[in-house]
């Protein structure tokens, strides 16, 4: 908790706001709130406040209950004994635990499409497939797509995966991703997959942590205008791992020929399988592997506040459980609707809200390999009108850099289809919030702002669209289960009007079980700052008519275009540059990104800085991390603000970076006070 930063500047504006009680006078328009029409709430799932206020209560008083209701709507092969769950949320109680459902097994395959193909929807789209160019596209029916499945899990098999292997998948958002996942979770095997934005090292150091049996991926990928050799970034990885004591004897590689042909593919034969030689040839039907509810589905690797990424562990039962649930009602999802999310499944939206929720579902999903901003900026809603789709699932970023656009390339598709509009990765800004709802809804479409993690499996804080009113900018209310609390730096819960740092009292079923390898870090990042609750890393304040305000991460998480960034990652990656003596990164307001990376660098003795040390700073960033974790702004600093004792003050960082260079506060405590004037002359350079 020392370590953290001040509360955002966000943290304790609390909106101005007539009462909303829930169930009692609506305020007006004025007031911000944008009430759901009487049309939607009629048809929704949860249609009044006091329907949520009575299913909520339930949910807390009696969880056992209320979630082996739930989940008895799923197939298991065994039950669960008498207890539905067991937590222990409290380090100084003995170790961390959460169990859900244990004892009993099932398969999340096996619920995903057998169990939908049994009641009927065999012959139901389970997947449209939109590629990155506009002819580009396919379908697979939920039997076609549990063939697949069979046969990729057959494959697998054969090659040795048994449950509990580690499979690392860097895929594209082509079909064969989510068949991937669901073939390794249909034999019981781990996936991890690895955003396929990320550079051979994160791959290599996710492949070192793991250990996979194999690696699965493509040679190539279209994104927009260019071409990403994958291929080529999996070798580089897996020289890497090899030197790292992990070869990896398999790499199982797609040919996805719109990208290149495998003549232009670079091959090492006996590690090197394509996909199109060896999976068609298996068996389309393989049987279920049934798998302890805590048993683990996957990995993912997150950024935390030290260099080394994160991996999040989820496990079965529970997970499934929660984000199908999830995904039904704060999606109001009805079997007619088509579901589209423009996550990767890289990220864990894509893990929970492309694939698992929505399959579970038994729903139509849109995937699409693309670029929203190719070949213009009318792509999304073009796909919209060609698949109908109901259901807009995305993120802030986007629907700013969409914004930023003529909104012609809007109101030239008809966007008539859809009825539900989502939000996720960091907070949607009141004005982006209302260019969605206004421009793209066109004022009918509830937008369902959900906040959650990597860590929380599903959605944690969400609106449930029809049921209340919404404020733009707010996630609003707790989820079914979920028991949000503020609490202060001393980690007592404040009540009623508040801000503060947001935890979670008691377990909910899509929780993530530990840190891979590392259950002392999970215990110490997660539960060890406020004793007794899971802490999430942000801050939020609470209004009075109790809606949540997410204010953004108080740890060194910087959040790129809903991407999470550890400062400490991007730091690492500066100094390996060899002509990097220091740096130390810090996070900063964008237009588009929502927060920028800025990193103050100083250079070894005699250096002197340039553009072309500039980039190649830049360059290296990209090549360790990724693209996406490129610093916007690289300010040289001939020495950085530290304590006496040598901590750098990023408070005082973050308002050079923000221009805000008359509330540096106090600097007296600095070993060398002269250093911050000589950074603000460097400002510009
Ligand atoms: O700071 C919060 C922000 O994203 C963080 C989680 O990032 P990640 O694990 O990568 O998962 C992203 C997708 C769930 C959170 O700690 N965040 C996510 N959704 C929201 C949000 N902040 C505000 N509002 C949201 N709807």
């Amino acid at each position: 908790v020392e370590s953290m930063k001040e509360l955002p500047s966000g943290a304790g504006k609390i909106p101005r706001l007539n009462a909303v009680v829930l169930g009692e006078a609506l305020a007006s328009e004025e007031d911000d709130l944008v009430v759901p029409s009487e049309d939607f709430s009629r048809q929704a799932l949860v249609s009044s406040p006091q329907q949520y206020l009575e299913m909520y209560s339930k949910s807390i008083q009696d969880p056992a209950g209320f979630w082996s209701e739930i989940a008895s709507q799923f197939y298991w092969n065994e039950t669960w004994g008498s207890e539905v769950f067991s937590e222990n949320l409290d380090y100084r109680k003995g170790a961390v635990r959460i169990e859900w459902f244990k004892g009993a097994s099932t398969n999340i395959c096996y619920n995903a499409l057998d169990r939908n193909i049994k009641a009927g929807l065999g012959d139901k789209v389970a997947i449209y497939w939109e590629g990155n160019e506009l002819a580009q596209d396919g379908q697979l029916t939920y039997k076609e797509l549990l063939e697949k499945v069979c046969q990729l899990a057959n494959y697998l098999k054969s090659v040795g995966v048994r449950k509990g292997d580690a499979v690392v998948i860097y895929l594209p958002m082509l079909m064969e991703l989510p068949i991937a996942m669901l073939a390794c979770a249909r034999i019981g095997a781990v996936h991890s997959v690895v955003f396929a934005g990320f550079s051979a090292e994160s791959l290599a150091q996710r492949i070192v942590d793991c250990k996979p049996k194999l690696v699965i991926t493509c040679n190539a990928v279209r994104r927009g205008p260019k071409t990403i050799n994958l291929k080529d970034i999996v070798d580089n990885a897996l020289i890497e791992s090899t030197k790292n004591e992990v070869p990896v004897g398999l790499c199982l590689t797609y040919e996805n020929p719109s990208a290149m042909k495998r003549e232009a593919t670079k091959w090492q034969d006996g590690r090197d399988v394509w996909w199109q030689d060896v999976v068609p040839t298996f068996p389309t039907e393989c049987p279920v592997e049934w798998v302890d509810a805590e048993d683990p589905l996957f990995l993912l690797y997150t950024s935390g506040s030290t260099g080394k990424p994160k991996g999040v562990l989820h496990t079965t039962g529970g997970y499934m459980v929660y984000t199908a649930t999830t995904f039904k009602y704060a999606f109001d999802y009805k079997p007619s609707d088509v579901y589209w999310c423009t996550a990767d499944c890289g990220w864990i939206t894509g893990h929970s809200y492309v694939s698992y929720g929505p399959l579970l579902n038994g729903a139509t999903v849109v995937v699409f390999e693309g670029a929203p901003n190719y070949p213009d900026a009318g792509r999304c809603w073009d796909i919209v009108d060609k698949y109908k789709v109901t259901i807009f699932y995305t993120a802030p970023t986007l629907v700013r850099s969409l914004m930023r656009e003529s909104s012609k390339f809007v109101t030239h598709y008809s966007r008539k289809s859809l009825r539900v509009l989502g939000s996720v990765g960091e907070p949607i800004n009141p004005s982006a919030w209302r260019w969605f709802f206004n421009v793209v809804g066109e004022s009918r479409c509830p937008i369902s702002d959900t906040w959650w993690q990597t860590e929380t499996g599903g959605f944690m804080i969400t609106p449930l669209p029809g049921a209340w009113p919404q404020k733009p900018g707010s996630a609003t209310f707790p989820f079914f289960g979920v028991q949000p609390v503020i609490v202060d730096e001393k980690g007592n819960e404040i009540e009623g009007e508040c801000s503060g740092y947001l935890c979670i009292k008691n377990s909910w079923p899509g929780a993530f079980r530990t840190l891979y390898g590392d259950h002392e870090r999970y215990e110490t990042t997660y539960f060890k700052p406020f004793a007794g609750y899971y802490f999430t890393g942000d801050g939020c304040s609470r209004d009075k008519d109790g809606y949540h305000w997410l204010t953004g991460r108080v740890d060194d998480v910087i959040n790129v275009s809903g991407h999470r960034i550890g400062t400490a990652e991007v730091e690492s990656a500066l100094v390996s540059h060899p002509q990097c003596a220091e740096a130390a990164v810090v996070a900063v307001e964008h237009e588009v990104k929502g927060q920028g990376i800025y990193a103050f660098v100083t250079l070894i003795e005699g250096v002197s800085y340039s553009e072309e040390l500039r980039k190649s700073l830049i360059l290296t960033v990209r090549n360790q991390i990724g693209a996406f974790a490129a610093p916007d702004k690289i300010h040289w600093a001939p020495g950085l603000p530290k304590t006496r004792s040598g901590k750098i003050m990023r408070r005082i960082l973050r308002k050079i970076a923000s221009g805000q260079l008359d509330e540096l506060g106090d600097t007296s405590t600095l070993a060398d006070p002269g250093v911050v004037d000589q950074l603000i002359s460097l400002s510009d350079c």
